[in-house]
């Protein structure tokens, strides 16, 4: 008897089980590994989780009443008039509160409508050349294992146009904090961060370099950015060199197609 009575209600227990799976999640990802489930994977999750367990707690139809039964009870129930009102009113009254929250004005730029990495042009004109970004590797990449010293020689003078050129806006530590990135928008990137550099081609790398904010496709606006366009001040062989250095510096690999 002593148990039938301290058994937790059906609906309760389901509460607790999805909201027990959810804050599983968040400890083990958020909390443990540091390392959060994007939201729209965790609703993803959650949905599955959710159609899970009710169709566990609504296998027999004993378990079902059991379920349902004190939602019934609490629409139809004349003695409860006054505790549905209450959830009537409170329910609403929360989706709404926050619903207005998440519509509250803040000052950041919408980051998500602009595309930061546009798909470049499968060719591009630089310097005069036509070249095919798919194939077009760092001529000097090969030196990192057949000619170390000149590779580091190479790095150094990346290092030297880096400072002269790039640092007033992407910053001395290539984390995008440059004395003029405050007035910017968008920003300069930050080449740290794994989003930039780590996650792209160093032909890629080549054409924005080379191209600067004028040569990014429709995508990327409607912002104008005041990534300057370096073929205009730096040679190919800078241009390269550079692109060394900053892989270098931030200790991240170019994407490759494969090959290394
Ligand atoms: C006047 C400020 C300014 C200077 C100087 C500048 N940049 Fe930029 N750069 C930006 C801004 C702003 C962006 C982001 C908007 C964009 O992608 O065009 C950017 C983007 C980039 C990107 C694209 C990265 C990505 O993840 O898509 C690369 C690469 C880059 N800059 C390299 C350089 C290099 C190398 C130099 C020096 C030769 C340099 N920048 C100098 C402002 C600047």
């Amino acid at each position: 008897m002593t148990y039938q009575r301290l058994r937790v209600p059906r609906l309760a227990q389901l509460v607790l089980v999805i909201g027990g799976t959810y804050g599983g999640f968040w400890l083990i990802f958020d909390l443990w590994l540091g390392q959060p489930i994007p939201r729209s994977l965790m609703g993803m999750y959650m949905f599955f989780v959710v159609v899970g367990v009710l169709m566990v707690f609504t296998a027999t139809e004993k378990s079902t009443g059991q379920l349902v039964g004190p939602i019934r009870a609490l629409v139809e129930d004349p003695a409860r008039r006054w505790l549905r009102n209450v959830v009537f009113t409170v329910v609403p009254a929360l989706a709404a509160l926050g619903v207005y929250l998440q519509m509250q004005p803040s000052d950041e730029p919408p980051l998500e409508l602009r595309s930061i990495h546009p798909a470049p042009p499968s060719s591009v004109k630089i310097f005069g050349k036509r070249y095919d970004l798919m194939s077009l590797e760092n001529p000097y990449r090969h030196l990192e294992k057949d000619d170390p010293e000149q590779f580091r020689e190479l790095v150094a003078a990346g290092g030297e146009v880096y400072i002269r050129n790039c640092q007033y806006c992407h910053g001395d530590k290539l984390d995008g904090k440059g004395p003029y990135a405050q007035g910017l928008n968008p920003v300069p990137l930050n080449f740290q961060d794994i989003g930039t550099i780590a996650q792209l081609q160093e032909s890629f790398l080549f054409w924005r370099i080379a191209t600067g904010g004028p040569g990014l496709p429709k995508e990327a606006t409607p912002w104008i950015s005041s990534m300057p366009v370096w073929e205009d001040f730096l040679s190919e062989e800078q241009i390269w060199q550079v692109i060394l250095y900053l892989y270098d510096y931030t200790g991240h690999r170019p994407r490759s197609w494969g090959h290394e």
